[in-house]
């Protein structure tokens, strides 16, 4: 997408073809920084302190960060251990785990000479599949938003409402629940956006910087707002992101995600869910029993950065004795999500509709009981 007007990607291989550039969001929306990644420790830290954020974009980066471990040391020994410094950078999106093993199928079968080049190979296109794959959710969401726009006297704007950023910054490009946001614009569909703050990161600060660039009406809101905006008639549509996706449909995404959910099904709006495959699990069932949840430190629940440009410095909202809590994800159960919006459809949230659609992609094994749906 567009930042003033020059197209980027949120990562792409540096001009001197020796890093990999991706933007720093922790700079962001106050600071377009590009920050350089060299080596496989710059990999890990850009995704463990969030300078890379959003369950695709951690992929990718972890499909970079692998390339660059290689080039450094191409051994069995070196290649394993990647991989766990990798994994172990942040717990929830499974689409870290999914580049992982996709890049493992590619280069572990090499001889360690031919695995750094087969590496940034592998890298890349997960990159550049990563921008077609949102580009298709892009058009079958569209279908939603052009629905809900049938529905409203003509011109009045179609009212979304987001969670978090699932926007082009937490994706290669595009988004997942923007593309279709960004697609409805471009069509001269009226479009507003209601953008949750998503308290303790802030993530909505970057949703409002993106469709500020491109040109999208929209509304910062803090975290509480949406259900009333919901009862009033306020939002025709949620549109929110996924960071792991259960078989029958649970959907573990930021948390405050499952609230804005109970909401919407408590006042009839229409709750979808856009997420590219590789965001379903497919050895998980439960969400609420299986997916491991980040917990964060708690400095970021009771403190808040003091300016822009002085991250480092903060000012404390609680007493110093206080205890806190910062759960970064929950679990919205299948039953109130009124669709996936994924590459391939807009698919029913049911174990049944997700098996036939994904059918080449789900794993043969069976776990735990039978399908409900
Ligand atoms: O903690 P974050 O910022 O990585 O969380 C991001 C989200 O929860 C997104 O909604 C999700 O990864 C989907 S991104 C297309």
């Amino acid at each position: 997408m567009k930042v003033d007007g020059v197209p980027y990607r949120s990562i792409w291989l540096g001009d001197d073809g020796e890093s990999v550039d991706v933007i720093d969001q922790t700079r962001l929306p106050f600071e377009f920084e590009i920050r350089k990644l060299r080596t496989l420790d710059d990999a890990c830290v850009a995704i463990r302190d969030m300078v890379v954020r959003g369950a695709p974009l951690i992929g990718a980066t972890a499909a970079y960060g692998l390339y660059l471990a290689l080039r450094d040391d191409a051994g069995d020994d070196a290649l394993r251990g990647a991989r766990e410094s990798l994994l172990a950078t942040r717990p929830t999106a499974v689409n870290l785990r999914w580049a992982l093993d996709r890049m493992q199928s590619v280069v572990g079968e090499l001889a360690p000479a031919e695995r750094a080049a087969a590496a940034l190979d592998e890298a890349n296109a997960i990159a550049d599949e990563d921008v077609e794959t949102n580009q298709a959710i892009g058009r079958h969401g569209l279908e939603l938003i052009r629905a809900a726009a049938a529905r409203k006297p003509a011109g009045e704007p179609v009212n979304i409402l987001t969670h978090c950023n699932a926007g082009w910054l937490a994706t290669v490009d595009w988004g997942t629940a923007t593309a279709p946001i960004y697609f409805a614009h471009d069509e001269g569909i009226p479009v507003h956006v209601w953008v949750d703050e998503t308290r303790p990161r802030n993530q909505g600060g970057l949703t409002a910087w993106e469709l500020g660039h491109h040109g999208v009406p929209h509304t910062y809101i803090v975290d509480n707002v949406g259900g009333h905006l919901m009862q009033r008639g306020m939002v025709d549509l949620c549109l929110v992101g996924s960071d792991r996706t259960t078989r029958r449909g649970d959907v573990c995404n930021k948390i405050g995600t499952y609230l804005k959910a109970l909401a919407a099904h408590d006042n009839g709006v229409p709750f979808y869910v856009c997420l590219p495959s590789s965001t379903i699990d497919w050895t998980t069932r439960d969400g609420v029993g299986e997916i491991p949840i980040e917990q964060r430190a708690g400095d970021e629940v009771s403190s808040l950065p003091a300016t822009a440009n002085a991250a480092s410095t903060r000012i404390r909202l609680t007493p110093d004795s206080t205890p806190t809590f910062n759960i970064a994800f929950d679990v919205t159960p299948a039953r109130l999500v009124s669709g996936l919006v994924t590459e391939r459809a807009v698919v029913a949230a049911t174990e049944s509709e997700l098996g036939a659609s994904f059918a080449d992609l789900v794993e043969s094994e069976t776990v735990g009981t039978t399908d409900p749906s």
